[in-house]
């Protein structure tokens, strides 16, 4: 009795101890409730399904540019997140065929400069501009239509649904799209910049299969300056990947 009562009185001026740093640590602690800076690589990661998007985020750099933007501008931003479904549903080799630059702009498309709740884009007037869009309001839109309820967006080559909100809160939304959002401008029949069959590389960072041997054949191939630039993009793209393997 005596001797467990000696053991035990130290440990519980111990534990009060603790207890009251602890309660005065407290006030110091960050409020629950309005949370830090947005960070969109943190909200698609609690989605489980954007590991390719958050990659390409990452990679072209688009993901900490939202991450700034959409604090600093009074519009806010929407997002729209295709699912690693959506990349697998591709067809082989559409990711590798794109240089550097495209797929940075593949990725600013998905980036609309301006909130968009899912009713506003019941009734938004199309298209509506991109990060891809740049200055020129005329290329890299996105069309909305929306019936019962039910909003669409469409490139001029793929048309999807706008799936459930992963989040829907000013300044920043961010949608669950099905489909990769192609754009027109650069899969459709008026492409802007025809996009060369990229050589295969060793080390490009993007995974996907290309059978490219038809499609070569399909779309007529640049001239062989462009391509020549491709290849040297697609050198240095892997040759970063190279180097952050061996950082990290
Ligand atoms: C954003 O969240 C990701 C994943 O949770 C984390 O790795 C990254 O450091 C965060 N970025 C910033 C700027 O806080
Ligand atoms: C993003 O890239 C950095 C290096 O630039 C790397 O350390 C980090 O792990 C990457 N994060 C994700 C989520 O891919
Ligand atoms: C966000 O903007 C406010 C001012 O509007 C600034 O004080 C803050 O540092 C910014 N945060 C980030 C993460 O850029
Ligand atoms: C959007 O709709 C307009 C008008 O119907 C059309 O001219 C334009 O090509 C469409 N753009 C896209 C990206 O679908
Ligand atoms: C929306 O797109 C889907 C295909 O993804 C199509 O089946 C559906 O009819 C479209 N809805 C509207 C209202 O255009
Ligand atoms: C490549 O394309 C050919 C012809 O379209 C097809 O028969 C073959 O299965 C494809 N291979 C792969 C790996 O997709």
């Amino acid at each position: 009795m005596d001797i467990t009562r000696l053991t035990i009185a130290p440990l519980l001026i111990i534990a009060a101890l603790l207890l009251t740093t602890e309660t005065s640590a407290q006030p110091a602690a960050p409020a629950p409730g309005p949370a830090g800076p947005i960070n969109l690589t943190a909200i698609l990661e609690k989605g489980g399904q954007f590991t390719t998007f958050i990659h390409l985020l990452n990679i072209t750099q688009v993901g900490s540019q939202v991450n700034i933007q959409v604090n600093s501008s009074s519009e806010g931003m929407t997002v729209f997140a295709p699912t690693d479904n959506a990349f697998q549903n591709l067809k082989p080799g559409t990711l590798n065929k794109l240089s550097a630059d495209e797929q940075v702009k593949l990725i600013l498309y998905h980036v609309s400069p301006k909130f968009y709740s899912l009713d506003d884009l019941l009734s938004v007037s199309n298209p509506v501009r991109t990060q891809a869009s740049g200055r020129d309001n005329g290329v890299y839109g996105l069309n909305f239509t929306g019936q019962a309820n039910q909003v669409n967006v469409s490139t001029g080559y793929v048309e999807t649904r706008v799936s459930n909100p992963l989040r829907q809160q000013r300044p920043l939304a961010v949608y669950v799209v099905d489909m990769v959002l192609l754009p027109g401008e650069m899969f459709g029949e008026h492409k802007l910049s025809p996009v060369a069959p990229a050589p295969k590389s060793p080390s490009s960072g993007v995974s996907d299969d290309s059978n490219s041997t038809k499609k070569a054949a399909a779309s007529p191939a640049d001239k062989s300056g462009s391509c020549e630039r491709k290849v040297g993009l697609g050198f240095v793209l892997g040759l970063v990947f190279l180097c952050l393997k061996f950082l990290f």
